[in-house]
C-alpha cells in the first residue's frame, strides 16, 4: 500500500485549544474512591490522595477536568460534599445505585486538581435541581467573600476563591435514563436561565449546554437545534458525547466511527451555524466533546451488575482492560479532534482513573497505565499549536460505520514556539504495511527527532494490558522512517501507531 500526503506549513486548520486535551472524573465506581482518593494507601499524601496515581495524571498534562459528573450530577447535592467530613451525610446514587459517603466534595477535589496542574470544569445538576442551586454553588467557589457562601467557604477553610471559569449545564439532559431527563425545548429555557445566572458572576465565565448523549439518539440533532435556538446567546459551548466499542471484533470498521464521529461534529456545527443566521447572533458556540472514549469490553456485565446490587460503597464498575487495538482508535480519534479543532474546542476522554480510563488504581496496590494512556499523553504533549491541512492520496475501505475511509489516519501539528512538526500517524490495516511518502513544504532543514511506536511488531490487536501484565503494550523507539530531501518516507507498518516528531 503507498500513501502519499501533503503538508504545508501555512495551510492551516486552526489554533488548538489545549483544551482539547482534557479529562472527565466521575464519583462513580472506583474512580474517586480507592483510585484518586486513597486515604492509607502506602503512597497517600497527607489529604489521602494517592502519589502514584497523582504522578501517572501530572504525566499526561491535562489541561482541564470536568467533575463531578456524568450521570451522578443530576442527583447530586454539592452541599453534602462541604464543611467537617464527619457532618456529611452518606447518600445514595441514582445513576449507579452505589452509595456515596461525601468524604471528598468541592474543595478536597479541588486541592487535587490543584496538585495535578488541572483546571476545574464543574458540572451543574439541572435534574434534580436549577437556578438557586446553581448560582449558591457558583457563588460558594468562585466568589471572593462578604456573601453568604463565599463566607461559608472561607469558614471551611479556603480563604482564597477558585479560579473555575467552564462550567457544565446539566448532563445528558436528553437521555431517558438521566434523572430528571427533559424535552429540548424545557432544557434549552432552563439552560438559558441558568447560564444567564451563572454568568453574573464575572465577565470570563464559560458555559456548555448539553448535546446530544450521542449520535444515535432518535431525538439528535432536532435536540441540538431546539436547545440551541432557547439559549444560543447565552452559552459558549455544546456538548457532543460518544463512546465507542468492536463487540463485532471488525478492526476496519471500529476505526471507520472515526469517520462517523468526523460527522457527528460536522452536522452539530451545520446546526450551530443555522442557528446563528436564524437568530442574527453574533456570538459563536463551539463543540465541547467533554465525554468520549473507548466503551464496550465489560459494559453488558457492568450494567447486569449495578442495576441489581444492593447499594455498594465504590464497587468496581467500567474497569476495562484496554487492548492494542483501542490504543490505535484513540490514537485516531484524538487525530480527528485535532483535524477539527476549528468548530471542537475542548474534548474530554471519560473517565480518567478506574472507570473507563487510561489509569487503573490497585486499592492497597499499584496504579499502572493501560493501553490508551499513551496514545493520549503523546496527543497532549505534542498535539499543542497550529492543526495543519494534511491532504492523504491513497487506498480507501468501505465499511457499515463509514464509506470512502482511508487506511492512513494521520493529523499534524505544528508548534511555531519550538518550530515543531508532530505527525501523528495510524495505519489501520490489519494485515499491510504502508509505503508513506510525507511532503513537508514551507519549511527548510527538518529533521526527525523522535518516533515512538506502538502495535507494527505483529503483536495481536486483542492484545490488552491488565492488572496481571500491565507492562504488555507501551510505545517503543519506532523505525523504517526518515527524512530523506525535505520529505519524510518510509514504512508504517500493519497495525501501528506513530508519533513523528520534526524539528
Ligand atoms: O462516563 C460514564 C457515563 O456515560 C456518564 O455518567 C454519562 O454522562 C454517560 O452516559
Amino acid at each position: 500500500m503507498k500513501t502519499r500526503v501533503t503538508i504545508h506549513r501555512d495551510f492551516t486548520i486552526a489554533e488548538i485549544d489545549n483544551r482539547l486535551y482534557s479529562a472527565f472524573i466521575e464519583h462513580m465506581g472506583r474512580a474517586i474512591y480507592t483510585g484518586i482518593y486513597e486515604p492509607g494507601h502506602p503512597t497517600a499524601n497527607p489529604q489521602g490522595f494517592r502519589r502514584d496515581v497523582l504522578d501517572l495524571v501530572k504525566a499526561l498534562q491535562i489541561p482541564a477536568i470536568r467533575y463531578p459528573g456524568g450521570n451522578f450530577v443530576s442527583a447530586y447535592k454539592w452541599e453534602d460534599g462541604i464543611g467537617p467530613r464527619e457532618d456529611r451525610p452518606v447518600r445514595l446514587d441514582l445513576a449507579w445505585r452505589s452509595k456515596e459517603t461525601n468524604h471528598v466534595g468541592l474543595n478536597e477535589f479541588a486541592g487535587w486538581a490543584k496538585d495535578a496542574g488541572i483546571e476545574m470544569m464543574l458540572a451543574l445538576n439541572l435534574g434534580t435541581r436549577g437556578i438557586e442551586d446553581a448560582r449558591n454553588y457558583v457563588e460558594y467557589a468562585i466568589h471572593p467573600n462578604g456573601s453568604y457562601w463565599s463566607d461559608l467557604r472561607r469558614s471551611h477553610g479556603v480563604e482564597q476563591a477558585y479560579d473555575v471559569k467552564m462550567w457544565c449545564l446539566g448532563n445528558e439532559m436528553d437521555g431517558p435514563w438521566q434523572i430528571g431527563h427533559m424535552e429540548a425545548k424545557e432544557y434549552g429555557r432552563l439552560a438559558d436561565e441558568t447560564s444567564k445566572a451563572v454568568k453574573a458572576f464575572g465577565k470570563d465565565i464559560e458555559t456548555v449546554v448539553c448535546g446530544s448523549s450521542n449520535d444515535q439518539m432518535a431525538t439528535y440533532p432536532e435536540w441540538e437545534r431546539q436547545v440551541l435556538e432557547e439559549c444560543y446567546e447565552n452559552v459558549d459551548y455544546i456538548s457532543l458525547h460518544k463512546y465507542f466499542g468492536n463487540s463485532s471484533h471488525n478492526t476496519l470498521n471500529y476505526f471507520a466511527k472515526i469517520e462517523e464521529t468526523g460527522r457527528y461534529i460536522q452536522s452539530i456545527a451545520g446546526v450551530i451555524d443555522y442557528v446563528k443566521a436564524k437568530k442574527r447572533a453574533k456570538n459563536d458556540v463551539f463543540i465541547c466533546f467533554d465525554e468520549w472514549n473507548v466503551w464496550y469490553h465489560n459494559r453488558e456485565q457492568d450494567s447486569k451488575n449495578w442495576r441489581s446490587w444492593d447499594w455498594p460503597e465504590a464497587p468496581v464498575l467500567l474497569e476495562e482492560d484496554y487492548n492494542l487495538e483501542d490504543a490505535l482508535f484513540v490514537g485516531g480519534l484524538l487525530n480527528e479532534f485535532m483535524r477539527r479543532s476549528d468548530r471542537v474546542k475542548i474534548a474530554c476522554i471519560a473517565q480518567l482513573v478506574n472507570v473507563i480510563a487510561p489509569i487503573r488504581a490497585e486499592p492497597g496496590g499499584k496504579a499502572w497505565a493501560t493501553t490508551i494512556y499513551y496514545p493520549y499523553q503523546f496527543a497532549s504533549l505534542f498535539g499543542r499549536g497550529t492543526a495543519l491541512n494534511v491532504a492523504v492520496d491513497g487506498p480507501r475501505y468501505d465499511a457499515d460505520a463509514a464509506q470512502d475511509v482511508s487506511y492512513l489516519d494521520i493529523a499534524a501539528v505544528l508548534s511555531k514556539e519550538n518550530n515543531e512538526i508532530s505527525i501523528f500517524a495510524v495505519n489501520r490495516s490489519p494485515d499491510q504495511a504502508m509505503e508513506l511518502d510525507v511532503a513537508i513544504l514551507g519549511f527548510a532543514g527538518l529533521r526527525l527527532i523522535e518516533h515512538r511506536m506502538m502495535g507494527g511488531d505483529g503483536t495481536g490487536p486483542r492484545v490488552a494490558n491488565t492488572t496481571d501484565a500491565p507492562d504488555r503494550i507501551k510505545p517503543r523507539k519506532g523505525d523504517g522512517i526518515a527524512v530523506v530531501d525535505g520529505s519524510l518516507r518510509g514504512e508504517l507498518p500493519a497495525l501501528s501507531y506513530s508519533l513523528i516528531r520534526l524539528a
